[in-house]
């Protein structure tokens, strides 16, 4: 329910995220270059989108995927005083959500993905695989809901069933994509890689 949903302290906007991971989203969004270009599987109320919007280069351009009609994003990101991002309506496991990406964003490569959208294994793994590859050398990967042990941080933190099946599906596309790309951190659930190769 959305009025469950504990708000940003960033922009307002309502989403299942810890500050401090949303803390990471911002940095990670102010790290994107002029002229870049951001994917989000898995929007929602838009909390997630309303930190690229706000915090990334006014030049750059983010993207939204989601599967599902998404009522209260527009409205959400109109309230926080913020431009809404074309979402592009799909499941992000189907080549025809890819391609109707491709379709906007022609050859560019990919500053920033966030993966936040299936997280059932088989659906975070057919992420991985799809989308990753676009991905540019020095660019970013973020990936929420990923099981970590507790931590000095959150010493009770028990992860949640799905997080593992987040977390076994990035052992599997890890260990299936060689050396190209490295573990920056994790911040509670959200894992923060980049593509070395
Ligand atoms: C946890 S919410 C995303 C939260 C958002 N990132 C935020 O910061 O508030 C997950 C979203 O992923 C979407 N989703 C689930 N499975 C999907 C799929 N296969 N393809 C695209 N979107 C999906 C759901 O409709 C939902 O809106």
């Amino acid at each position: 329910m959305i009025g469950d949903a504990p708000r940003s302290p960033h922009t307002r906007v309502p989403g299942w995220l810890e500050n401090d991971e949303e803390n990471a989203i911002v940095e990670n969004a102010r790290a994107i270059p002029e002229y870049g270009l951001a994917i989000n599987i898995g929007v929602e109320y838009g909390r997630s989108m309303s930190d690229f919007v706000k915090y990334m280069p006014a030049t750059a351009k983010v993207y939204g995927v989601d599967i599902a009609p998404l009522e209260a994003y527009t409205k959400n990101l109109l309230e926080a005083k913020l431009d809404p991002p074309p979402l592009i309506p799909g499941n992000s496991a189907d080549p025809d959500t890819l391609k109707l990406v491709k379709k906007l964003i022609k050859t560019r490569s990919i500053d920033l993905l966030f993966i936040d959208g299936d997280h059932s294994y088989n659906g975070t793994l057919a992420d991985l695989n799809i989308w990753t590859p676009l991905v540019k050398v020095g660019g970013k990967l973020l990936i929420h809901d990923v099981a970590v042990g507790p931590s000095p941080e959150h010493p009770t933190h028990v992860p949640h069933e799905l997080h593992h099946d987040v977390r076994r599906a990035i052992d599997v596309w890890k260990s299936q994509s060689g050396d190209n790309w490295q573990v920056v951190k994790a911040v509670h659930t959200l894992l923060i890689l980049e593509r070395i190769h």
